[in-house]
């Protein structure tokens, strides 16, 4: 763990060797083991991988080249159909495998919790599931020997556009969170540069 720490590094140089579509496919296999608020999992992860889809996904992202190069880029994505009402949230319930008790109990927390949420709040809730998961994706693809680079920068409504282009009219609960372009470099980590242990520590 300690050498993913250390090596993985926000790689804004790819180079053009192209990332095996399984391996892809283990990376984010192993980032659905994230954990979520109540267990809700509120993401899906959207693969770009041609050439033109990604020209246009780098100019979304203020012409960032790492996108526009990168082997495969991820499209983190946040599922707003988190109450009650949702198929979503009652196949997610059903299937933790709960006695009938628990899982009343587990409507009666999600109402608590996201019943009252707007699109907005859904949406925010959701979005903090998927740092989580991006947080994890990052270090999976570092210890596949794949490097990768968080993109926060991009014209939101644009991105929103281009995701929803590639999704049918009933996924309209899905929302991008993040972008991650993946990829190998010829480049290497440099020391990382952090506040140290002693200035991020309190200990009561
Ligand atoms: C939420 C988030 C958004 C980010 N957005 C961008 C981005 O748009 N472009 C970029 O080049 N790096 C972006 N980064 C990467 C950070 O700049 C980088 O993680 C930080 O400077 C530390 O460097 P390191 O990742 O190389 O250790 C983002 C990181 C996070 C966590």
């Amino acid at each position: 763990m300690k050498d993913i720490m250390l090596n993985r590094f926000s790689c804004r140089n790819f180079n053009n060797k192209k990332i095996d579509d399984e391996v892809v496919k283990d990376i984010i296999d192993l980032t659905r083991l994230t954990p979520s608020s109540l267990g809700l999992e509120p993401w899906k992860f959207m693969i770009i991988s041609k050439s033109d889809d990604l020209q246009k996904l780098g100019e979304i992202c203020n012409n960032q080249k790492q996108v526009s190069n990168c082997s495969h880029a991820v499209i983190v994505i946040s599922r707003i159909d988190l109450q009650n009402k949702d198929p979503y949230l009652l196949d997610t319930i059903a299937a933790k495998g709960k006695s009938e008790e628990k899982i009343k109990m587990y409507h009666a927390m999600v109402s608590n919790r996201t019943g009252q949420m707007d699109e907005k709040e859904l949406k925010h809730y959701a979005d903090l599931q998927c740092y989580m998961a991006t947080a994890n994706l990052v270090n999976i693809a570092e210890s596949k020997g794949v490097k990768s680079c968080i993109i926060g920068g991009f014209d939101y409504e644009k991105l929103a556009q281009f995701v929803d282009a590639k999704l049918s009219n009933t996924q309209k609960h899905l929302k991008p969170c993040i972008v991650i372009p993946l990829g190998y470099s010829d480049d290497k980590a440099t020391p990382k540069i952090r506040h140290s242990l002693e200035d991020v520590l309190i200990w009561r």
